[in-house]
């Protein structure tokens, strides 16, 4: 078992932070599968966690089941990253976990997210604020760097360690690559290799025995993120794997069954009902959002997809999923009437 400070987990396997993807529910599900050793919300504001703004305390929700959970904030200014650590570790949170990995403008100008990476000094002066301000441990999510010229990971992974850290974890692609290019996993070898800090590697791993290769590569655990978007079992079947079990075959009654379950989970879910969508519009595009990831790469997938895009009704959306994989079989009026 390994552990990050004081928090145990029991297995090394990881959901990625994803915006808008991985809310509570999707956690829920994917750590009933089992293999998953640590959740991580979605990212969420520092200064929004201050100033208890509703919407961003809903980003950090997690249920109990979840546990181990990290609640990952963004932000550049070290007095307020300490005093939003703060209300993580009052929210009851095993970990706190810094994004300096996140390329998009509307968070990297305000110095937050990988606009970090390029003042280390910086970064490490907001690690070490956190560290003297709670007592959970203090963890970080970063890049190989900015761009090409300043591939920095293993300089700032340092940094961040001697400051408090207690792990890092690793996205071997620049803030400039975005998403293009393949992650460079011998600079998240390399760091893994010279840390004493447990170390994550992230990035590009859709099947299983990929998740067993970069352990072996010598990382101290990986955190999957699109992969589980697409097969939420992912992480129960790299750990079959790595027991030296064949991976468990996941059925298309399963698929269906994953999909109708977050639906469930998501209509139950309170949400701010000030909104301008009402909440079965929200779930509705909830789905959508993830049938973009989770229909690719098995058959009729892109027309699923294109059903899904189209449902105006949270009943129209089960019968879809009824029709699509349990195919001829008609949807039980129990269940079309829930
Ligand atoms: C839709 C989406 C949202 C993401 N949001 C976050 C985020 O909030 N915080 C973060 O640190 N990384 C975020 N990432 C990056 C992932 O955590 C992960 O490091 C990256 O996708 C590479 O891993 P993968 O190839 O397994 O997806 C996001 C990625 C995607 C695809």
């Amino acid at each position: 078992m390994m552990k990050i400070g004081p928090v145990s987990l029991a297995s090394p396997f990881a959901v990625a932070p994803m915006a808008g993807m991985t809310d509570t529910a999707f956690r829920r599900l994917v750590k009933r599968h089992g293999g998953c050793g640590l959740v991580v919300t979605e990212m969420v504001s520092s200064e929004g966690l201050i100033r208890g703004i509703d919407r961003t305390l809903e980003y950090a929700e997690y249920t109990q089941e979840e546990r181990p959970v990290s609640i990952q904030i963004f932000g550049g200014d070290p007095d307020k990253m300490a005093a939003a650590a703060q209300v993580v570790e009052g929210m009851g949170a095993d970990i706190v976990d810094v994004n300096m990995g996140c390329p998009v403008p509307k968070i990297a100008k305000h110095n937050a997210g990988c606009s970090l990476m390029r003042e280390p000094s910086h970064a490490a002066s907001v690690i070490a604020a956190m560290t003297r301000a709670v007592k959970i441990p203090v963890t970080v999510k970063m890049r190989a760097g900015w761009n090409d010229d300043e591939r920095n990971a293993p300089v700032l992974a340092r940094m961040v360690q001697d400051a408090g850290a207690s792990a890092v974890a690793v996205h071997g692609r620049t803030a400039a690559q975005s998403y293009s290019g393949r992650a460079d996993w011998d600079l998240v070898a390399r760091i893994a290799h010279d840390l004493t800090i447990p170390v994550f590697g992230s990035g590009d791993c859709v099947e299983p025995h990929q998740i067993i290769e970069r352990m072996d590569a010598g990382v101290t655990g990986v955190l999957v993120g699109r992969g589980v978007l697409r097969n939420p079992w992912i992480l129960a079947q790299a750990s079959d794997l790595a027991a030296g079990r064949p991976a468990r075959t996941v059925t298309l009654e399963d698929r269906g069954q994953f999909l109708l379950d977050y639906i469930d989970l998501l209509v139950h879910e309170r949400v701010d009902e000030a909104r301008a969508v009402t909440h079965d519009r929200w779930v509705i595009n909830k789905l959508r959002a993830l049938a973009s990831w989770y229909t690719k790469g098995f058959e009729n997938g892109s027309h699923l997809r294109t059903r899904i895009n189209s449902a105006e009704s949270l009943a129209e959306l089960r019968a879809i999923v009824y029709e699509f994989f349990w195919r001829s079989e008609p949807m039980p009026a129990c269940a079309a009437a829930s």
